[in-house]
């Protein structure tokens, strides 16, 4: 399927947009070529599938940043799916492909005890409107049924059982942090933290959308954020292969023009890494962007 950004709707991205049951980038991918052990991450929250991975990879602390107040619930759904339910289960809840989640309520009754009331509230109300359909198919969740990737080649911790063991022992010590807003609004607040790992995904394709001018914006953000990254710090956003979108309308926040503007802010050092894709065929990449120390910078 093609993407016509023309068309995208830039301002989904809301504190109640629909939520995403799984990433839809090559999150694995991208994770096992950088080094993530005993590392302090920042990544958006969507599905809690950047989160969770991050851990499998060996973060040592993770804080998921999301203007979408909802995603919270969803990554503590997920957690307590873990430690409570067997990987069969989990996957038929959440679904082995893209297409056939179904949040069964059934299920969700054998592990709603263990989530955080606040997630309680809003499952239950989704589950009480749905009166017995499909929640996945509600107005609240994202459809993504066209993506073909396994979920297992975006994340690792559902390669099989034992990753998924060794996934519910890690989140036996740890848990994310939370921070709901907008990224622009937050960032500053960050200011007194220091990441090794920042994980943006595929934001700055919906916050510069189709607007060329907005790359300013971009580079203005790039700039905090470059504050809040130890002195080896990275952070690294992700492009889907351009043979997903229609001809020319590859976003403005992947285009080669803006790495160059990124380079010249003179912060970073700047590497693209490239792997298979959502498409299965032509490669995504994320752009890692690597802190130069900087003392007029400051
Ligand atoms: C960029 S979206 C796209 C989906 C992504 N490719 C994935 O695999 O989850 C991921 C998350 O970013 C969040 N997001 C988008 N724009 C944001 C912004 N300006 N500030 C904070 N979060 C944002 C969305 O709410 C969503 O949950």
């Amino acid at each position: 399927m093609k993407i016509d950004i023309t068309k995208k709707e830039s301002g989904s991205m809301t504190p109640e947009s629909r939520i995403y049951v799984y990433a839809t980038e090559m999150v694995s991918s991208y994770y096992s070529l950088l080094d993530l052990k005993n590392k302090k991450v920042l990544t958006i929250i969507g599905s809690g599938d950047q989160i969770l991975n991050a851990y499998f990879y060996g973060a040592e602390s993770v804080t998921g940043f999301d203007i979408n107040t909802r995603s919270p619930f969803f990554v503590d759904l997920k957690i307590q799916a873990i430690k409570n339910l067997d990987y069969g289960v989990f996957l038929g809840f959440f679904g082995d492909t893209h297409a056939n989640g179904n949040l069964d309520h059934n299920t969700y009754l054998k592990f709603r005890n263990s989530l955080q009331d606040n997630t309680k509230t809003f499952f239950d109300k989704i589950y009480g409107e749905a009166t017995g359909g499909n929640i996945v198919k509600s107005e609240y969740f994202r459809d993504r049924a066209f993506l073909k990737p396994n979920i297992s080649d975006i994340n690792a911790y559902l390669i099989n059982e034992d990753s998924y063991l060794k996934m519910r022992r890690i989140l036996l010590d740890v848990g994310p942090q939370y921070i709901v807003g907008n990224i622009i609004d937050i960032a500053p607040s960050f200011l007194t933290e220091n990441y090794d790992v920042i994980n943006m995904s595929n934001v700055f394709n919906y916050f510069v959308g189709r607007k060329d001018e907005r790359t300013a914006d971009m580079l203005d953000l790039l700039k905090v954020l470059y504050k809040t990254m130890t002195p080896d710090g990275l952070l690294f956003y992700y492009s889907y292969s351009p043979t997903i979108y229609s001809e020319g309308t590859v976003p403005p926040a992947s285009r080669p023009e803006t790495t160059k503007r990124v380079r010249d802010l003179g912060l970073f050092e700047i590497e693209e890494k490239s792997f298979i894709g959502t498409n299965g065929v032509h490669e995504d990449k994320i752009t890692i962007l690597k802190k130069k120390q900087h003392d007029n910078f400051k």
